[in-house]
């Protein structure tokens, strides 16, 4: 019977948990403690400080299947996939490693061992590769595999020299390789045709020697250690008779699929698409699963890279639906029982990859709209390289997609400049991907942690305890004996209360004090997990180095914590029960005052969605359940339902926070290492006060509780109340004034909100407006006759220019030989509006009647048409505008 994926991978980790080591997990696809690496590109990732020696294990062999992915970074081999039956963005690597342990002679014996008899390979069709410097493994080849000198090929080139990346340990290889038959082309390695199908690496072993600390210097490692690295995909192909690694089980099922859905045939045609499609679905599902969200930069942006390309192979098949989304319970069916992360992030995984099809769809048509424009202004047959990039960095056009629509056409891509472009945009995607990591751990922190180990945490049962003082390391990172006061130094005791800020919540304050001395501890921070870091500084006296001392935390505030991360997890769940379980954490902030949770979900939570959330928090609340922690493996918890950080490896215990009670069903079941109530009730009243988006599919909720909330309720009251009074003072004002014009105040009843106040202003200037029109009384309206031309002059109160022009209209519109001069007063300013009939407009220029006016008044002129013209002046009374009005009507 043929070997499986699932079989292949249980032989090799069976046969080394056999051989006495430890079978660790998969660490997750980003890693955890290295800014300088992309993704894990292998499996002695998780283990680069165990090679240096900064950082120790309980067992010195370990083995791993690793998930790996190999695009962007210094292992990239994106452009490959498709083109070949064995590339891969992402794969597993099957690996043993020995810490100091065995090294050159074991790891050959061993790897010989399984593979011809675990896996039962015959030894003819196997040759090895050796580093040409290293002669002892070429004899060691000799002995203990019995290869003949042809069999051994020393190979002189960086291929058999490993590195993990510019820096980190590294060391000469040797590396394995199969002969799948003289049917296939290609020669055995080190040979010119080395790049056939026929000789193919399926393993490779490094005998790890050396650490590169930077480009020039390269250090020994403590001691020397191994370092090995399996295809899975390549030895299941191996096993399975095939060359193609997208031949073997778990691929071929992808495969047809991909061509069911697309409604294509596989053939040499349509083959790369099909492995494209397959292998960057499985990428994208395991990135997303670790926590990876598509984006513009860094991380994110090579997994949106992987989804398009899959995304236009689709699409260059023909198939004008979404193929991708459709995969996926098929992907996840095959692979979580291995890695179960893919059954959790399910939801998550089809939301994102549903969503980014859509972008890809709209990002086609808008594409297609721009080559379009694009196609009439094309000079030589030649699309500018400017243009290409622009549809691929702005509109994510691939460049592949734009010469496919422009071949038939006859018009090529001056795709040099295109990639100039490109290289330029790289470099600074480069720039800005270094800066984002954090500083990698300071070395004293290792020392440290070597010489004293983990700090006991007391502190999910105790505000205060004793403990001794190991070490102090002063504000440049040195250890110190004695600290003086007011120095601002890093405390680090055999056992500690003090919770360290991480999972959203924050780090304890409080104090720490000796026979000599107090110190207060401003914040609490780890290192690896378990060196806690107390921060701060001598606030009485001095404090030395293996004193006794006595912790004490900061104990109002930390119960403020407390409720605050109970309300977070009681928030989660409500998020997810109200939104879908598509909502994943993507970060939090638990402090004293007040929580934040940031989550996956693409829409605005509404204000109906908000009150039903909060109404569920408080239900809890309410209910006063008993918060229960629970201690048990990552794996159980899990099982039980429990909500786990994506992205994040667990030890061997995980604590396990459940709260929230309805008819024995547990509302809220988190993996959290943070504090929490004893009871829901401690909480008090919970409110969301803003929910925002953060980035794209981020949303975020900031909420308060018990007494802050209280605080801020009654502030918000305070100043609405302010409001009202304010608001009811103007309304009132208001209608005084429509009565004093003899408007219809009636038509107001009692102020009841803001659209009142608008409403009533209205009206009152409506009421002005007419008022003035027709009250001779208050306003001086004067007509005369002149040379035949009606001349008519008014003097106004505060008319706004609108109604100015109303005024005017109405004199001069549709009436021949008539002047209108409009003067309206205000209290600090006037406005002067001028309008002259058609039949007149050859003679007289109201543009020029209104300056005139304007300068009379004090302001500085106007403008306008030769029938129409509005200007302002300064402030004036009565008799300066009939003045004014007088003098211009003299020049008619
Ligand atoms: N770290 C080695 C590799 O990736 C085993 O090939």
């Amino acid at each position: 019977m043929k070997k499986t994926l699932r079989d292949t991978r249980e032989t090799f980790k069976n046969f080394f948990e056999k051989n006495g080591h430890k079978v660790i997990s998969s660490s997750p696809l980003i890693p955890q403690n290295d800014p300088t690496l992309m993704f894990s590109n292998s499996g002695m990732v998780q283990f680069k400080n165990v090679f240096t020696g900064v950082e120790k294990r309980d067992y010195n062999r370990a083995t791993t299947s690793q998930k790996c992915v190999r695009a962007g970074g210094k292992h990239n081999d994106l452009e490959n996939v498709g083109y070949t039956p064995r590339h891969h963005t992402f794969f597993e690597m099957l690996g043993n490693f020995s810490f100091g342990d065995y090294f050159k002679e074991q790891a050959i014996a061993y790897a010989w061992e399984l593979i011809t008899k675990d896996f039962a390979l015959p030894k003819n069709k196997l040759c090895v590769t050796v580093f040409s410097e290293d002669q002892e493994a070429y004899d060691l080849w000799k002995k203990i595999a019995g290869f003949s000198e042809d069999k051994i090929i020393k190979i002189p080139t960086s291929d058999n020299f490993w590195s993990m990346g510019e820096t980190g340990p590294c060391g000469p290889c040797s590396e394995i390789f199969y002969d799948h038959g003289e049917h296939l082309f290609g020669g055995p390695p080190g040979s010119k045709d080395e790049d056939g199908d026929r000789f193919i690496e399926i393993w490779n072993l490094v005998f790890m020697q050396y650490e590169q600390i930077s480009k020039d210097k390269r250090v020994n490692l403590p001691k020397p250690s191994v370092d090995t690295g399996m295809g899975l995909e390549r030895m299941a192909a191996v096993l399975q008779g095939t060359h193609d690694n997208y031949q073997i089980d778990l691929f071929k099922k992808l495969v047809d699929l991909s061509a069911d859905i697309t409604k294509t045939q596989i053939n040499n045609d349509t083959i790369p698409s099909h492995r494209v499609i397959s292998d960057h679905l499985r990428a994208s599902c395991f990135l997303i699963a670790d926590g990876l969200m598509p984006s513009n930069e860094g991380r994110g942006y090579v997994l949106r890279r992987i989804m398009r390309r899959a995304m236009r192979h689709a699409n260059t098949l023909g198939s004008k639906d979404h193929v991708l989304s459709k995969m996926i319970d098929h992907l996840i069916k095959e692979m979580s029982s291995e890695y179960n992360e893919l059954d959790r992030a399910k939801d998550l995984i089809k939301e994102t990859i549903i969503n980014e099809e859509e972008k890809f769809q709209s990002m086609l048509s808008n594409g297609m709209k721009i080559i379009h424009d694009e196609k009439n202004k094309i000079k030589n047959n030649t699309l500018s390289g400017e243009v290409a990039f622009k549809l691929y960095d702005t509109y994510g056009f691939p460049l592949d997609l734009t010469e496919d629509y422009f071949k038939p056409l006859k018009i090529k891509v001056d795709t040099e400049k295109f990639n100039q472009l490109m290289e330029k945009r790289k470099q600074e995607a480069r720039k800005s991907w270094k800066g984002s990591g954090s500083d990698s751990i300071d070395k004293i922190w290792f020392d440290l942690k070597d010489r004293y180990g983990s700090t006991e945490f007391v502190g999910y049962s105790s505000e205060k305890t004793e403990a001794k003082v190991n070490s102090i390391v002063n504000q440049d990172g040195e250890e110190i004996l004695k600290a003086k006061e007011k120095e601002k130094i890093n405390i680090i005791t055999n056992q500690t209360c003090f919770y360290a800020e991480s999972g959203g919540q924050v780090g304890d304050k409080g104090v720490i004090k000796t026979e000599t001395g107090i110190v207060e501890v401003e914040d609490t921070q780890k290192f690896f997990g378990s060196l806690f870091i107390h921060i701060g500084f001598v606030k009485e006296g001095y404090i030395e180095k293996n004193q006794d001392s006595y912790l004490e935390i900061n104990l109002e505030r930390r119960e403020n914590i407390k409720s605050n991360h109970s309300a977070t997890h009681l928030l989660h769940a409500a998020l997810r029960e109200e939104l879908g379980n598509h909502v994943a954490q993507r970060g939090s902030y638990v402090g004293p005052d007040r929580l934040r949770f940031d989550f996956s979900h693409s829409k605005q939570i509404n204000s109906e969605q908000q009150k039903k959330i909060n109404s569920r928090v408080n239900h809890f609340i309410n209910k006063n359940n008993k918060v229960v922690t629970r201690l048990m493996s990552p794996e159980k918890a899990i099982k039980e339902g429990a909500m786990a950080l994506f992205g994040e490896k667990y030890g061997e215990e995980v604590r396990v926070v459940s709260m929230g009670e309805d008819n024995d069903k547990i509302f809220s079941l988190e993996l959290c290492g943070g504090t929490h109530v004893e009871n829901t009730g401690k909480i008090g009243q919970f409110s969301i006060i803003n929910e925002s988006s953060i980035a794209s599919g981020v949303r975020r909720i900031e909420a308060l509780r018990g007494d802050e909330l209280k605080t801020y309720l009654e502030n918000k009251n305070q100043s609405q109340q302010e409001n009202l009074k304010k608001n009811k003072l103007k309304f009132e004002e208001i209608i005084s004034q429509i009565k004093n014009l003899k408007g219809d105040y009636k038509n107001f009843s009692k102020y009841q909100n803001e659209k009142q106040i608008n409403e009533a202003i209205n009206y009152l200037n409506k009421l002005r407006a007419k008022n003035i029109l027709d009250d001779k009384n208050k306003n001086i309206v004067t007509s005369s006759s002149k040379n035949g031309i009606e001349v008519i002059n008014q003097i106004l109160i505060g008319l706004s220019s609108k109604d100015i022009r109303g005024l005017v209209d109405q004199g001069t519109k549709t009436k021949d030989n008539t002047i209108i001069f409009i003067i309206s007063l205000e209290d600090q300013k006037t406005s002067i509006g001028v309008g002259i009939s058609q039949n007149l407009i050859d003679r007289y220029d109201a543009a020029n009647f209104a300056k005139k006016i304007s300068i009379y008044l004090g302001g500085k002129g106007g403008g306008g048409r030769r029938d129409f013209a509005q200007a302002g002046g300064g402030s004036s009374t009565l008799e300066k505008a009939k003045e004014a009005l007088n003098k211009i009507s003299e020049e008619i």
